[in-house]
């Protein structure tokens, strides 16, 4: 089987519920600590063998194009002050000429018409990764590594799966499945939120996929499903209805939901006790600020 070396990237969204920080400022570009959530959905796609990275952008993004390019003034400077381990930072932002494609979405129709934005740049027989950066995924081995690497054997399409309370379940895309074989499952049937009570199952699939172009194909005449947007769960799905593969992967690592402010808070905790220079001047905070609330109480 191909190698996976191609991930799609779609940032085309509002980002509303981040307003009004996004209405000038892109949410991907927004920071855990000190690197924007992009970077942490790069390195981990660069962990798992992608080679080449496609953004599915929209009017505003222009930011997070610039993140990649090189800034020669910047690194001049850095590397006259003998500032050489924030240059070698810096540096890894870079992204080489022709391993990165922008292509636009013109109306935010939903997860499923950006992805099929991007149909011209995936081959034929071509399966490759669609990664959600605002999911951000702290792991020992990269979630989409692990994925990849299930993927190697299996073949079909797999999505990041997650165990999550029933009563959550219908803001989430659930899995329905017919054979449990531990960290991998066999889906026969997928739903975009379902209503309460309904969800099939209480593994959500959350934003770490690999497609086969067939889904692509299934986009083309996809229409728009929850919430009036073009899902790509649906598109998925109907791989099921065809008799093809598609399977869940239970990742090894703690996702944080980063699109929501509760989640992007937690992610900037987590991330920053993770940093040897933070960790003990944010434990003592984050130790007293919580006694005086609970004092308070
Ligand atoms: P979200 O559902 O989080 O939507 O999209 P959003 O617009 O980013 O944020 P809110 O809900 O308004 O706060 C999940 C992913 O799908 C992309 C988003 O950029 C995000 O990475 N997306 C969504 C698109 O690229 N295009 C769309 O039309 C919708």
């Amino acid at each position: 089987m191909r190698p996976v070396t191609k991930a799609v990237f779609p940032v085309a969204g509002m980002g509303t519920r981040f307003l009004p920080a996004t209405k000038s400022v892109p949410k991907e570009i927004m920071t855990l600590v000190d690197r924007p959530l992009i970077q942490y959905a790069i390195e981990e796609a660069r962990e798992a063998g992608i080679e080449e990275f496609i953004f599915v952008t929209s009017r505003g993004k222009s930011a997070l194009e610039d993140y990649f390019d090189e800034s020669p003034t910047l690194e001049a400077s850095l590397k006259e002050k003998g500032k050489d381990e924030l240059l070698e930072l810096l540096q890894a932002t870079n992204m080489p000429s022709g391993q990165i494609a922008y292509i636009r979405q013109h109306q935010a129709r939903g997860l499923g018409h950006a992805v099929w934005c991007a149909r011209r740049l995936i081959g034929p027989d071509e399966s490759f990764a669609v990664m959600l950066p605002d999911d951000v995924i702290a792991a020992e081995t990269s979630c989409l590594k692990q994925m990849v690497d299930a993927h190697a054997k299996t073949g079909g399409c797999m999505v990041a799966a997650m165990e999550v309370p029933r009563e959550k379940a219908s803001a989430y895309g659930i899995l329905d499945v017919s054979e449990d074989m531990g960290s991998l499952v066999q889906a026969r049937g997928m739903v975009e939120k379902p209503k309460v009570g309904e969800a099939p199952s209480n593994l959500a699939v959350i934003g770490r996929y690999i497609l086969t172009p067939d889904v692509l194909h299934n986009l083309e005449k996809t229409e728009e499903g929850s919430g009036g947007e073009i899902q790509l769960t649906d598109a998925i799905a109907q791989e099921i209805t065809e008799g093809r593969n598609v399977f869940g992967y239970r990742f090894q690592g703690e996702r944080f939901d980063c699109g929501s402010k509760a989640g992007f808070l937690q992610a900037t905790v987590a991330f920053a006790l993770e940093r040897p220079e933070l960790r003990e001047e944010l434990s003592l905070f984050l130790h007293e600020r919580l006694s005086m609330d609970q004092a308070a109480q």
